[in-house]
């Protein structure tokens, strides 16, 4: 049953009389998803041995060689010439190896002193989480650019605005698109301060209680490029709060790409007909030669759901573990890596989507008026000659019942009508009844109406690119 699957690169076993069996050494390992996180290890490594030298466990020409063997490893690995061995447990035990393949034994093995996989994990969650923060925010930025750049192509057309997705009220095509932008500046805002809880390092919390050697965590947090050392050594290696909120801003990126492709997804069919999407960005069917599919909107709305299921799965991990690290935590890993391979993935590919499909304006403009869009109008022309806005409303809501008998719209029922149904509704009530008047009168804080879209565009320049880098 037993066999040293471990291998003599275990990082533990010497009060163990046999190795541990096949089937848990195969439930164990991790390196085949933590693998990722290689290069983190060795820049907290190379950090590490810093702290040894300076408190006087390796000598300066100890920790030049050693931190020669560390570049050099990262070389290897980066390369493909060192990697892990299905006998590694993990990407700790597998660069240790690595270290000790090319600094030799004696000065590889005084690494591992005042540390522990607890406190090394901790941290490299956050490096390496940290480093696609920023692509994930870049990726999210450039979408935002894009959603202001169609804006302003397409200011002064007309769309219908819907509540319940029922026609509502006539909006600009312009407002409506930044009404999907400030959801993911929001996101990125999120992100940025994210990063504030996520920028410091566990490295000296040891297993759980700190460490007996004297080691500055500020030298590691500084090589890192971290702002400074976690404060309680429990608390930095328990805890995953700070992966949970990534995975967080990273469903709810999800979720705001899924609630704009079911908009394009309907958009794109025939009976809406507002888009075209590109060719280079839909695809056909293998079947029905004559199709064009909105695949990346609906993959962007399936994996949405995907997102959402690896936060859930971790905040489950997460609940009901006692102090201080558990192996359970090595479940955080995984939810998160796929939402970032996912997100990247996704992201080019939607921005692409967005970049590039066509409105068709004629047909937003033409509808923008239906489903008697404009009775708000009305009613609210009717207010500013001192009905009450009661009255208004019971007066336009049986202007619309007239229209709906008679197959008209509201600025085609005849004077002497409009007369019968109120004496309030004079012919100059046509005034109001274009969509051009509709959206202009809207010039109220946050309206449709183009000054206010302007200035939207004016704010969103200048908060975008700020995210970047
Ligand atoms: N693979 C482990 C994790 O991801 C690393 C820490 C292991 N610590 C331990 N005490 N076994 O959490």
């Amino acid at each position: 049953m037993s066999s040293q699957t471990s291998g003599s690169n275990a990082l533990w076993g010497s009060r163990f009389d046999g190795g541990p069996s096949d089937a848990l050494a195969a439930l164990s390992r991790s390196v085949h998803f933590d693998w990722r996180l290689a290069s983190y290890d060795i820049a907290g490594t190379r950090a590490h041995i810093k702290t040894l030298q300076s408190a006087g466990y390796l000598t300066v020409a100890e920790h030049e060689k050693l931190d020669r063997s560390l570049v050099e490893l990262n070389d290897r690995v980066a390369q493909g010439s060192f990697v892990a061995k299905p006998t590694d447990e993990d990407v700790h035990s597998a660069l240790e190896r690595g270290l000790i393949e090319i600094a030799g034994v004696e000065l590889g093995g005084k690494v591992r002193a005042g540390r522990s996989r607890n406190d090394q994990i901790a941290t490299l969650i956050r490096t390496y989480l940290l480093d696609q923060a920023t692509v994930i925010g870049n990726l999210v930025t450039e979408l935002v650019e894009i959603l202001v750049t169609r804006a302003e192509e397409n200011l002064g057309v007309a769309m219908p605005g819907r509540t319940h997705f029922q026609h509502a009220q006539p909006v600009a095509l312009s407002h409506h698109l930044l009404a999907h932008a400030w959801p993911l500046v929001r996101d990125l805002d999120r992100l940025k301060d994210w990063r504030v809880r996520a920028s410091l390092s566990p490295y000296g919390a040891g297993a759980l209680a700190g460490n007996t050697l004297g080691l500055d965590p500020n030298i590691v947090a500084r090589e890192l490029g971290l702002a400074g050392p976690t404060q309680n050594s429990i608390d930095a290696t328990a805890s995953r709060d700070v992966v949970a909120e990534f995975a967080f801003i990273a469903s709810l990126i999800g979720i705001n790409l899924s609630r704009f492709s079911e908009e394009i997804i309907i958009w794109a069919s025939a009976e809406f007909d507002y888009i075209k999407l590109h060719d280079s960005y839909s695809t056909g069917s293998s079947i029905m030669p004559q199709k064009k599919n909105p695949d990346i909107a609906e993959l962007a709305r399936g994996k949405s759901g995907r997102l959402i299921g690896d936060l859930t799965g971790l905040l489950a991990t997460l609940k009901g573990l006692p102090l201080a690290y558990n192996r359970d935590l090595q479940e955080d890993k995984e939810p998160v890596f796929d939402m970032v391979d996912t997100l990247t993935v996704l992201l080019p590919a939607f921005n692409g989507m967005v970049a590039t499909l066509e409105f068709n304006r004629d047909r937003l403009e033409q509808l923008a008026p239906a489903g008697f869009s404009l009775a708000t109008d009305v009613a609210e022309w009717l207010v500013k000659k001192k009905v009450s806005f009661r009255d208004a409303h019971d007066i336009t809501g049986r202007m619309v019942s007239y229209c709906e008998q008679h197959g008209l719209e509201l600025h085609e029922v005849p004077d002497s009508d409009m007369a019968a149904i109120a004496p309030e509704l004079t012919p100059d009530v046509r005034d109001v009844l274009t969509v051009g008047g509709s959206i202009k009168a809207r010039a109220g804080a946050g309206g449709t109406a183009l000054p206010r879209v302007l200035e939207q565009i004016a704010a969103l320049r200048k908060i975008a690119p700020k995210h970047e880098g």
